[in-house]
C-alpha cells in the first residue's frame, strides 16, 4: 500500500497543519510505504518572496523530520526537483475539463484573497496534485478536510485516465484523521486555523512556550460560561476543548467534568500548559536538526533519487498509453 501526502512551503506550520495532517503521516508509517512532498511549486501560485522560498522549504523539512517522519521508512524530497510533477500535470491538463476546477472551493476563496493575482497556476492547482498523486500510484492521501474535494477530482481524473488509455492508476483515497479534521482560528472559530490568518489566530509548531500562553489567553471564547463541547452554540470553547483532547489523549467528556463549575480561566491555563508539553519533544528535535543542515539535505537529496526511480518508471508507462513513445 503505498501512502503519500504533502504540505505547501507557504509558511511556517501550525497546530491544525499537525493535528489535522502530520500526526496521521507519523501513525501511517507503520502501516505502507510513504511519501511526504514539500510541493514548492505549488507555493508558487500565490505572490511570494523568491529570496525566502529556501528557508521555507528547507522549514518544512525541518518540520516533517521532528515531527516524526523517518527518513529510514518513508522518502521526503522537494517536489520541484523532480520534473515529472510538472511534465504529469501538463498531460492531466488535457482530460481535466475546465469546468471542474472553477468549481473547487480553495481555487474561489483563494481567488478572493489573492484578487490581483489569479494565475492560471491557482486554476491547475488541483491538477499538479493529482499528477503528485498518481505518478506514484497511490493508494492512500492523509489529509485535513479541506482537501477532500481535491482528492476527489485526482481520482475523477484518475478514472478519466484509466478509461480513456487503459487501466494505470489505482483510485486514491483520502484518509481523515478523527477529530483533527478541522483546528478553527484562535480569534475566528468560524473559520479553519491557516498560515494567512497571520500569528494571533495560530500556534505554530515552533512558538515558545510563553507565546503559547499569551495567544491561548487572547484566544475568544463564547459569551456563556460553561466549559461544554457543542460546536453550533459555542463553537470558540469547542474548538479549545478539540485541541485540549487531541493533544492530552483525555476524552472530551472527562475534560468537561474536570472543569466543571470552573472559569474559562483556568481552563485555558491548563489548556496552554497541554501544547506545551506536547510540543516540547517535537521542539527539541526539530533544534537538533536545524543545528545539522548537511544532514537534512542528505536525506532530501537521497529522497529525490528514490522518488525518481518511481516518477521515471510510471511517466514512461503513461507516455507509451497516451501514444507519446
Ligand atoms: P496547508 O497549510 O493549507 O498547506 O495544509 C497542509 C495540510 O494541513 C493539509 O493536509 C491540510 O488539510 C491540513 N490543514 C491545514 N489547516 C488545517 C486546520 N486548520 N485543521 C486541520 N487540518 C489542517
Ligand atoms: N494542496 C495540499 C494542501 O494545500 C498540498 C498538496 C499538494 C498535497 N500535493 C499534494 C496533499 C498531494 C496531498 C497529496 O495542503
Amino acid at each position: 500500500m503505498r501512502i503519500l501526502s504533502a504540505m505547501q512551503s507557504t509558511g511556517e506550520l501550525h497546530i491544525g497543519n499537525y493535528l489535522g495532517a502530520l500526526q496521521q503521516w507519523i501513525e501511517l508509517q507503520k502501516q505502507g510505504e510513504c511519501i511526504f512532498i514539500i510541493v514548492d511549486l505549488h507555493a508558487i501560485t500565490i505572490d511570494y518572496d523568491p529570496k525566502k522560498m529556501q528557508k521555507r522549504i528547507f522549514d518544512i523539512a525541518l518540520d516533517y523530520l521532528a515531527a516524526g517522519v523517518d527518513p529510514r521508512k518513508s522518502i521526503i524530497f522537494i517536489q520541484s526537483h523532480i520534473k515529472e510533477h510538472a511534465e504529469l500535470a501538463w498531460l492531466l491538463s488535457t482530460i481535466t475539463p475546465i469546468g471542474e476546477l472553477q468549481r473547487m472551493t480553495q481555487f474561489k476563496e483563494k481567488s478572493k484573497q489573492h484578487e490581483k493575482n489569479i494565475n492560471a497556476g491557482l486554476l491547475s492547482y488541483p491538477v499538479l496534485m493529482a499528477a503528485d498523486i498518481l505518478l506514484y500510484k497511490t493508494n492512500i492521501v492523509p489529509v485535513g478536510e479541506d482537501q477532500s474535494q481535491h482528492i476527489e477530482l485526482a481520482r475523477t481524473i484518475a478514472k478519466k485516465f484509466n478509461n480513456k488509455f487503459g487501466e494505470t492508476f489505482p483510485l486514491p483515497k483520502t484518509y481523515l484523521s478523527k477529530s483533527g479534521a478541522r483546528i478553527k482560528a484562535l480569534c475566528n472559530p468560524k473559520k479553519e486555523m491557516a498560515k494567512s490568518l497571520g500569528s494571533q489566530n495560530n500556534i505554530y509548531l515552533t512558538d515558545s512556550p510563553n507565546k503559547i500562553r499569551e495567544k491561548i489567553k487572547k484566544a475568544v471564547t463564547d459569551t456563556e460560561k460553561e466549559i461544554k463541547h457543542d460546536e453550533k452554540n459555542k463553537p470558540a470553547i469547542s474548538n479549545l476543548l478539540n485541541i485540549y483532547h487531541l493533544f492530552s489523549n483525555k476524552e472530551i467528556k472527562d475534560i468537561e467534568k474536570q472543569y466543571k463549575g470552573k472559569g474559562y480561566g483556568e481552563f485555558k491555563k491548563d489548556l496552554a500548559e497541554v501544547i506545551i508539553k506536547a510540543l516540547k519533544p517535537f521542539q527539541e528535535k526539530r533544534k537538533k536538526y536545524e543545528k545539522n543542515p548537511k544532514l537534512v539535505e542528505q536525506i532530501l537529496i537521497q529522497g529525490a533519487k528514490k522518488a525518481e526511480k518511481i516518477a521515471k518508471q510510471t511517466m514512461k508507462q503513461i507516455k507509451t498509453k497516451m501514444g507519446l513513445i
